[in-house]
C-alpha cells in the first residue's frame, strides 16, 4: 500500500476527487481487462481499444461499443484508453460508472455511454496501456495542436505532436502483429506515412516482427451540439491505409461501426490524401469566413448591413452557405487545421518555399483570431459616445462560447473579447447558459498547458482566474455600462430592450456581435436612449438619426 502523501489525485470538472492508481493496481487492473477481453472472444466481439477518450474519442468509442452484427448481437468489445496523469485521469473513473467524461448538449451522449458501460458492457476503460496487447483494433484519438507564438501571426507556430508521437510509439511496442492502428487525430498531411508508420515500424523491427505494421488514416468531422453522436456515426467519412492490407481492413470497420449506408465511405488511395481533405475542408471554411471580415469592415463604414446584404446573396442556391464570422471564429479545429498544413509542407514535406506558396490560408486564420479585437474597440466607441471610458465599466458578455447554444469555450472569440477589454480596464462579467466553467480562464496557468494560455498575448490578465460564469441575466446586468451580445443562442434571441435597461438600471452601450438585434430593436434601444453598436452593421448609424429626429 502507497503511503499517504504518494497518493496523486485527479479532480473532474465537477470537482470530484479520483486517487490515481499506485504500481500494484496496473497488475490487478490487467487482471480485470484480460478476464473481460476473454468473455468477450467467447461471444466473437472484436477488440476495440481506443486511445485518448475526450471530446472525440470517448463518444467514438460508444459508438463502436454499440455495434450490432446482422444478429442484432453487439459485435465490438471497447475499452478506453487513458494517461493516468492528474488532469485526465478522472475520466477513466467516470467512463466505468457509464457517465460520459464530456459535457454535451446532445442527451445521445450519456444515453449512449450508460447503455454501452451498464447494459450491453461493451465498453470500458483503463489506464493500463498494456491493453494494447489484447487489441485487434486500435483508434487514436489523442490531440495534435498547432501552438502559435503571437496573436495574429499564424506562419510563426508549430505543431505539437508529441502527445501522438508517444502515443504511437506505445502503440508500436504492444500490440499484436495483425492488429489495425486507425489514426482519427487530425494531423498534418504526411504524419501517417513519414511519422507514424516509421515509428510502428522500428518498433516491430525491435520486436523481430516481420509483418508490415497495418496503419489507416480516417479523420472526424464530429461537430459538438445537439447532434454530437450523428456527426460521428450518421456522417460521411474518408479514409486510406498505408497499404492494400490496411486500406481494406479500415474500410470494413468503418462500415461496420457506421451507418455508412446513408452516408457512404470515400476511400483514398493515400493517408495523405485523406488527411488532406481534413485540413483542406477546415481551410476552406476558416478561408470563407475571413473573407467577410473586410466586406464586414467596409459595411461598418458605410451604412451597409451585412446581415442583410449575406441573407439576400444566400437565396442563390450557388452561395447558400456563405455564414456570418461573428467574433472570430473559434473552436478547436478552425483555427489550426491550416497551420497543421502550412507547417507539414516545410517540416514532414521538406519545401522551403511555403510562404510564396501559401497566401490565403494563413491569412485567413490570422483575420479569424484578431476579429474579436474590433469587438473591444466598438465596446470602447460605444461607451465613448455616452462620455463613459472604458477603464473601470463594467462590461457583461453574452456567451463565453465558440458556437450558438452549445457549451465548447475553445479558441471562442469571446475570450480574447475578454481579455482585450480587460487589458483596456473593463471589469468583466459573463454570462453562458450552456457553460458551467471557462476553464480557459479559470485555469489559463495550465490551459491548453503551462505557458500557452491566450493570456500571454494581453497584460492586467491574472484577476482573470477568478471570473466565473454568471446563470442568472437579470442579476448579472444590475449596474452594467455595456452589454456586449457574443453568441447567438437562443437565449438572447428574444430579449427584450425595455427589459434590459430595466434590469441595468438605465441606457447602456450594446455590442451586437453576430446580427443579433433586428431592426426594430436596435430603434428601441436608441429610444431608450442606449448607444447601439454591432460588427458588420453599418446601417445602425441611419436608424440612430431617425430615432434622433424622431
Ligand atoms: N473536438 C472536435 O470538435 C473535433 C472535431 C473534428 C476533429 N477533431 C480532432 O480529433 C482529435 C481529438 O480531439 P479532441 O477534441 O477529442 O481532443 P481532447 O483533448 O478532448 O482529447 C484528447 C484525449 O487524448 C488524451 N491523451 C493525450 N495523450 C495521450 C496518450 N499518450 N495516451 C492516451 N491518451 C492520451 C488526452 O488526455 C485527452 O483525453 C484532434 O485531432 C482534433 O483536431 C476534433
Amino acid at each position: 500500500m502507497a503511503k499517504s502523501e504518494e497518493i496523486k489525485y485527479s479532480v473532474s470538472p465537477a470537482g470530484e476527487k479520483f486517487a490515481l492508481p499506485v504500481k500494484e493496481d496496473f497488475k490487478k487492473e490487467m487482471v480485470r481487462l484480460e478476464a473481460l477481453t476473454k468473455k468477450a472472444k467467447t461471444e466473437n466481439q472484436e477488440i476495440v481499444v481506443v486511445m485518448g477518450v475526450g471530446f472525440v474519442g470517448a463518444v467514438m468509442a460508444a459508438i463502436v461499443a454499440d455495434t450490432k452484427d446482422e444478429k442484432e448481437k453487439n459485435s465490438k468489445f471497447v475499452i478506453g484508453y487513458q494517461r493516468p496523469s492528474t488532469r485526465s485521469y478522472w475520466k477513466i473513473p467516470m467512463l466505468n460508472k457509464g457517465i460520459s467524461p464530456i459535457k454535451a448538449e446532445d442527451p445521445e451522449v450519456n444515453q449512449l455511454i450508460e447503455r454501452c458501460v451498464r447494459k450491453s458492457k461493451t465498453l470500458t476503460a483503463t489506464f493500463n496501456s498494456d491493453v494494447l496487447s489484447l487489441a485487434d483494433c486500435v483508434i487514436v484519438d489523442v490531440q495534435c495542436d498547432y501552438i502559435k507564438n503571437a496573436l495574429g501571426d499564424m506562419r510563426d507556430g508549430e505543431a505539437d505532436m508529441a502527445a501522438l508521437e508517444a502515443s504511437l510509439k506505445t502503440i508500436g511496442e504492444k500490440i499484436p502483429e495483425d492488429c489495425l492502428v486507425l489514426i482519427e487525430t487530425t494531423v498534418a498531411p504526411g504524419t501517417t506515412e513519414f511519422v507514424a508508420w516509421p515509428i510502428l515500424k522500428k518498433e516491430f523491427v525491435r520486436r523481430g516482427i516481420k509483418k508490415v505494421p497495418l496503419l489507416a488514416h480516417s479523420f472526424e468531422r464530429v461537430m459538438p451540439g445537439r447532434e454530437y453522436v450523428s456527426s460521428i456515426r450518421d456522417f460521411w467519412r474518408v479514409c486510406s491505409g498505408c497499404n492494400t492490407e490496411a486500406r481494406v481492413r479500415v474500410g470494413k470497420f468503418l462500415h461496420e461501426v457506421l451507418n455508412t449506408k446513408d452516408y457512404p465511405l470515400t476511400v483514398m488511395d493515400r493517408p495523405i490524401e485523406s488527411e488532406t481533405t481534413k485540413i483542406v475542408e477546415n481551410s476552406y471554411r476558416a478561408t470563407i469566413l475571413a473573407f467577410l471580415n473586410e466586406w464586414s469592415l467596409f459595411a461598418e463604414r458605410n451604412g451597409v448591413d451585412l446581415i442583410k446584404v449575406i441573407n439576400a446573396i444566400k437565396m442563390r442556391p450557388t452561395h447558400s452557405n456563405m455564414i456570418f464570422p461573428g467574433p472570430g471564429v473559434g473552436g478547436y479545429c478552425l483555427p489550426k487545421d491550416g497551420g497543421l498544413g502550412y507547417w507539414a509542407y516545410r517540416h514532414i514535406l521538406g519545401f522551403e518555399d511555403g510562404d510564396s506558396v501559401f497566401q490565403i490560408t494563413p491569412t485567413a486564420i490570422d483575420i479569424n483570431d484578431t476579429r474579436s479585437l474590433h469587438v473591444a474597440e466598438l465596446t470602447r466607441d460605444a461607451l465613448r459616445n455616452m462620455s463613459r471610458y472604458i477603464a473601470g465599466s463594467q462590461v457583461l458578455v453574452c456567451g463565453a462560447s465558440y458556437r450558438q447554444d452549445v457549451g465548447d469555450t475553445r479558441y471562442s472569440g469571446s475570450e480574447i473579447v475578454v481579455r482585450k477589454l480587460t487589458e483596456m480596464g473593463a471589469d468583466l462579467r459573463v454570462h453562458d447558459p450552456y457553460v458551467d466553467h471557462w476553464y480557459e480562464l479559470e485555469s489559463q496557468d495550465t490551459y491548453p498547458a503551462p505557458g500557452l494560455s491566450w493570456k500571454r498575448f494581453f497584460r492586467n490578465q491574472e484577476h482573470l482566474t477568478e471570473l466565473r460564469i454568471e446563470k442568472d441575466l437579470e442579476k448579472s446586468l444590475k449596474s452594467v455600462d455595456a452589454l456586449i451580445l457574443a453568441v447567438p443562442h437562443e437565449q438572447y434571441l428574444g430579449l427584450n430592450p425595455d427589459d434590459i435597461v430595466k434590469w441595468s438600471g438605465g441606457p447602456i452601450a450594446v455590442i451586437d456581435c453576430f446580427g443579433i438585434l433586428p431592426d426594430d430593436k436596435i430603434r428601441r434601444y436608441f429610444e431608450l436612449g442606449c448607444e447601439v453598436k454591432a460588427l458588420g452593421r453599418g446601417h445602425i448609424q441611419r436608424i440612430k438619426k431617425e430615432v434622433q429626429k424622431g
